[in-house]
């Protein structure tokens, strides 16, 4: 898809508003708070939208809801089968949904033009910065929607389009992120969800989202949000950089180590072999696809539909593909 006339603000405007002089000593390690101009590109109208969802690709996009029990981590799977664009949206709006719409920059060329715009913008301001693998996904979320506390691998950043949010970030380290819990993340054990204690909010950074407002944080910081009562739009980036790369070699070698080996890593950085040796253990592994029998299998269980309450009704389920 490639349709439509989109204003991306050049990089003499920049995308992003409030960068500080101090800020690129914070890129990465720190949560950063800035304003952005991503609705300026006129990508994120739910017109627009409609459209993108009609023809995304059943691969690259994730519907999902949430059983009544907030805290049990029972995530749904849903597909868009038979569903328009805009009926899903409309769904979404009244109901108890969220449409993860994934590397949107493969599925339409004038997001990447975007995205390339929002990360060479990062670089012109960050001396040294180098990022590559930058991904793009759109959020489409309903009223009072929340998003489980976990940690992503990559580097993040959350960009508010429509509606207000509530999103907390807690350290990157023990207790509210365990070394092994980061491990099993990488090696796709499990699907981003790391243990998650009430008590981690007195140590959370609180951030409120509002149309124009986008927030970085450091590396695997976990984090969880909550949906004001209306329907979220939301962008997410993600990025590497080789340091991020570095990570995440030595700690998926690690897993591998810890898992079957029966070895203790020392550290995620030191312990026993280099990190060098990791990187090579990490892609040694990965080709072997040694790893494989412990990915995490989903079902497809439920379809959008606005006459329901929750908005979707259930299906026959069937294995994700
Ligand atoms: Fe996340």
């Amino acid at each position: 898809m490639d349709t439509g006339v989109i204003h991306i603000p050049s990089t003499n405007e920049g995308l992003l508003e409030g960068w500080q002089p101090h800020h690129h000593t914070l890129f990465g390690q720190h949560t950063m708070k800035l304003n952005h101009r991503l609705t300026e590109s006129g990508l994120f109208t739910e017109a627009v939208l409609s459209d993108l969802i009609d023809q995304y690709p059943r691969a690259l996009y994730n519907l999902n809801t949430l059983g009544t029990d907030a805290r049990k981590k029972n995530w749904r799977d849903g597909h868009l089968d038979g569903v328009s664009g805009q009926e899903a949206i409309e769904a979404i709006k009244t109901g108890h949904l969220w449409l993860n719409l994934r590397n949107v920059m493969q599925v339409d060329k004038r997001y990447d033009k975007l995205l390339k715009g929002i990360f060479a913008d990062f670089e012109n301001k960050v001396p040294g910065l180098k990022t590559f693998k930058q991904n793009m996904g759109i959020l489409i979320s309903s009223p009072k929607m929340i998003v489980l506390y976990h940690s992503d691998v990559p580097g993040q950043g959350l960009w508010q389009i429509e509606g207000r949010k509530r999103l907390y970030v807690y350290p990157n380290t023990a207790p509210f992120l365990q070394q092994e819990s980061l491990e099993g993340l990488i090696l796709g054990e499990t699907e981003e969800e790391v243990p998650y204690e009430s008590w981690f909010d007195d140590y959370a950074e609180i951030h409120d989202l509002g149309p124009g407002e986008m927030v970085l944080w450091g590396l695997n910081g976990p984090h969880r949000v909550v949906n004001e009562d209306c329907l979220n739009i939301s962008v997410t980036t993600e990025h590497y950089t080789s340091e991020i790369r570095k990570s995440y070699a030595v700690n998926y070698a690690n897993g591998v180590l810890r898992r079957r080996l029966g070895y203790t890593p020392a550290t995620n950085t030191t312990g026993g072999l280099s990190p060098y040796a990791k990187a090579a253990l990490t892609l040694v592994w990965k080709k072997l696809k040694l790893n494989r029998k412990r990915e995490v299998v989903r079902m497809i269980d439920f379809v959008p539909d606005k006459s329901q309450p929750l908005g979707y009704r259930d299906i026959e389920p069937f294995v994700k593909a």
